[in-house]
């Protein structure tokens, strides 16, 4: 959480994304038509770029209650049974994370997706009985920075699914200035665009920039956010001139000094840089492939010139085009 109030509660709000809004405010138009809950929904892309905020909207939208809760929190059966026989007709249940439920918790959801009920054992052994509990109908909204990791049954039980995507420099502009009214700072559009340009894609690195920005711009500069107090702030958080931060950077470095600029496996660099695989993969290399810096190929990753370039560092030898 955090941003708390800074999240828009209505789709016209809501900054980018423009193909999953379209679609969306049409699937919204539709149920509320039908008077049907919406179908189960997943957002999936790399994190921070509002699924939570996403979702909220679209309860804002349907005009119904929505229940928030995550993959690894649902540790048992009981504890999803509990979750959704308490739900009212046409509510959302919010599952973050979706792709780390158990299994046996992911067998009760197939049934409540499809026929809206659960299968309950009562008893054990051979007197052991099996009764179907009627839920009210409601929308699963399932969100996952990888969507390659949930299983094909849970997959294919959700009729829409969107993926978003990290968000331009003028978008991410367009949300620190609304934040930033928000928060009462006030700010130049040259400061909110050197935020942006620094944000990796990501709204929610933008806000929490601009929340750091702040800071400085009161201590050191009246605090009005300028160009210059929002360079001289993220220079001092590390954050370059293209947004990279302390472990992009460690990344990049870490291939070049070690592997000659690659190919090297993930597995194998997660260990050199000192971080987990996956988060490498969700939270570090969406930008940095977007950036063109990082390339994936079926040996591994491999830095570009252009980081070579951006990191100072000199380049020999030609980049290896590999398919
Ligand atoms: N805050 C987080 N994501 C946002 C978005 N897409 N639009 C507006 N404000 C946001």
């Amino acid at each position: 959480e955090g941003e708390g109030s800074l999240r828009p509660k209505r789709l016209t709000e809501y900054i980018g994304q423009e193909k999953a809004k379209e679609n969306l405010s049409v699937f919204i138009d539709a149920a509320k038509m039908r008077q049907e809950p919406l179908d189960h929904v997943l957002l999936h892309g790399p994190p921070g770029l509002g699924k939570t905020t996403l979702s909220g909207i679209i309860a804002n939208e349907m005009g119904v209650h929505i229940r928030i809760t995550s993959g690894p929190a649902i540790e048992k059966p009981g504890d999803l049974a509990a979750l959704l026989t308490n739900l009212n007709e046409n509510d959302i249940l919010f599952v973050d994370e979706i792709h780390r439920l158990n299994r046996s918790v992911e067998e009760i959801l197939y049934p409540a997706m499809e026929d809206f009920a659960i299968d309950i054992i009562i008893g054990k052994g051979p007197s052991a009985n099996s009764i179907r509990l009627d839920l009210p109908r409601f929308t699963l909204i399932g969100a996952t920075t990888r969507a390659g990791q949930l299983s094909a049954p849970l997959r294919d039980r959700f009729g829409v699914m969107l993926r978003l995507e990290l968000y331009t420099p003028e978008e991410l502009g367009q949300i620190v200035t609304r934040s930033a009214g928000i928060l009462g700072v006030p700010i130049e559009a040259a400061g909110a665009a050197e935020i942006a340009r620094r944000a990796r894609g990501t709204p929610r690195i933008a806000n929490r920039l601009l929340r750091r920005v702040r800071d400085f711009a009161q201590v050191r500069a009246g605090g009005v956010i300028t160009q210059g107090v929002a360079d001289q702030a993220l220079t001092a958080l590390e954050v370059d001139q293209l947004g990279l931060d302390a472990v992009d950077r460690r990344m990049l470095r870490s291939i070049i000094a070690h592997y000659a600029g690659g190919p090297v496996g993930l597995e194998t660099l997660a260990a050199t840089v000192g971080e987990e695989a996956v988060t490498l993969e969700d939270v570090y290399e969406p930008y940095l492939m977007q950036m063109g810096f990082l390339t994936r190929t079926p040996r591994g990753r491999c830095v570009t010139r252009l980081a070579y370039e951006h990191l100072g560092l000199p380049f020999h030898g030609q980049e290896q085009l590999k398919l």
